[in-house]
């Protein structure tokens, strides 16, 4: 059986969402959770596949997990250090944070290379390079990473490219290190500001988190903690592109709207209407939308995860909008699903050029990975007849919901599993 979403193109949405907790901040809360001695809860949990896969790796480790509401319960007193060789660490790219976590708690780590969607190659050199610099050996081999330390001591480690995921990874291997590590050229993403904040309620000593230079003072214990995760920057910015799109008056709730500035800028700069307020955004419908170039640069800039979902409502503004993206050079497969169904698209290397508007046809298309997948549910929202998706787990990866919120703003959208042995 496989799922598909199916959309029933050209129902305005009207209304409020409210926006759940960072998917990119979530997941590595969870492995960061491993370095107390006592229960840590973090409240605003999104009910989304990321989060499933890795309850299932703090279990492999003997944690305790307890889920209510949207509280994930995670008590390491009794964890064990096993090996991660399980295949649902493949599943998402975010186990990878367990190497820093566990490195940091334990000294030493096995486990399997991580997963995620593919959006080009995606190295872990600059994780691999802070955990070398702090004192350990990292082994590869067979797929797998043996990665140990007798003692591991603070230093300096400059990042060549500031990475979201070695920024925090350091981080977490850095807590109970001996003495000062200093990461230079630090990724700035609010996703560090809230792992730092958790690693900081549990007893650590972390500053300028948000800044491109972080310092981690080693301590020797870290305690449980109650944490609320920061509101997703991403999905709030898909919303709102959706609500420029195809909405007449929609509200979404539970933003910071600094997170997503570069994006609203962008959005008023081709014409949208938009109402910023203290913890939401209100978007009205704009007769006048028409083309901006955009190009993706690390936070504050503008998101790479926001570049797909724009993409297909720059399908529908006047003029040619040229997208670029820097972070992730081939993340363009969205654009091909988005040429079936009508878009007048051109790809170069690392970027696209989208010429509008045009009007977009249901099809049957696939999410080749996350942000792709909400682009087409855009793309589906405003053709005519028809758009089927399939391999929907890849949105299920980072959207809680997607379908339901959909539906409560008016859009016709549903799930159905198809049974291919009757196809
Ligand atoms: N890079 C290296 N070497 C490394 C690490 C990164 O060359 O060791 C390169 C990457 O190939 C990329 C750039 O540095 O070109 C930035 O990568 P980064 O490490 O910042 O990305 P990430 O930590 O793997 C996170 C998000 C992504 C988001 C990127 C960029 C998580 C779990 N993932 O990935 O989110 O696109 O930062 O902001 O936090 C998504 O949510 O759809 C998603 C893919």
């Amino acid at each position: 059986m496989r799922e598909v979403i199916k959309i029933e193109g050209g129902h305005r949405l009207n209304g409020e969402v409210t926006v759940s907790g960072s998917k990119n901040a979530t997941v590595a809360l969870i492995p960061a959770a491993v370095l107390a001695g006592g229960p840590v809860t973090i409240s605003g949990v999104p009910a989304i596949a990321d989060v499933d896969s890795l309850s299932k790796i703090l279990r492999i480790l003997g944690c305790d997990v307890t889920e209510k509401d949207d509280h994930l319960i995670i008590d390491p007193a009794n964890m064990k250090n096993t090996d991660l060789d399980a295949d649902v660490i493949t599943k998402l790219r975010a186990s990878y944070y367990f190497m820093g976590a566990l490195l940091g708690k334990y000294g030493y780590v096995r486990m399997k290379m991580p997963g995620g969607c593919y959006l080009g190659p995606r190295p872990i050199d600059l994780h691999i390079k802070g955990f070398e610099a702090l004192g350990a050996t990292v082994e590869y081999e067979k797929g797998c990473y043996t990665i140990q330390a007798e003692h591991l001591k603070g230093t300096k480690i400059f990042l060549d490219i500031s990475s979201v995921g070695a920024t925090i990874n350091i981080m977490m291997a850095a807590v109970y290190a001996e003495g000062r590590t200093i990461i230079e050229n630090a990724a700035k993403e609010p996703e560090i500001i809230d792992v730092a904040t958790l690693l900081n309620n549990m007893g650590a000593n972390i500053k300028g988190a948000g800044t491109n230079v972080i310092t981690i003072e080693g301590v020797k214990q870290l305690q449980g903690c109650y944490h609320e995760i920061i509101p997703d920057r991403i999905e709030a910015g898909t919303f709102v592109i959706m609500a420029v799109a195809c909405a007449d008056e929609m509200r979404i709730n539970n933003v910071i709207p600094k997170h997503i500035e570069a994006l609203t800028s962008k959005l008023t700069e081709m014409g949208a209407d938009l109402e910023i307020g203290i913890d939401s955004i209100l978007v009205r419908r704009s007769e006048h939308m028409h083309a901006a170039d955009v190009t993706t640069k690390p936070y504050p800039g503008f998101a790479t995860d926001l570049q797909q979902p724009l993409t297909a409502l720059l399908t529908q503004v006047e003029g040619i909008s040229e997208v670029t993206d820097t972070i992730y050079t081939e993340r363009f497969k969205h654009c091909l699903e988005l040429q079936r169904m009508g878009a007048n698209i051109e790809l170069y290397n690392g970027k696209c050029e989208v010429k509008g508007p045009s009007k977009l046809y249901g099809d049957r298309v696939t999410a080749t990975d996350l942000r792709c997948g909400a682009a087409l549910v855009i793309a589906g929202l405003l053709a005519e007849g028809e758009t089927e998706i399939s391999d929907v787990y890849h949105i299920d990866r980072g959207y809680d919901n997607i379908d339901g919120k959909l539906r409560a703003l008016g859009g016709v959208i549903r799930r159905e599993k198809i049974d291919e042995t009757l196809a």
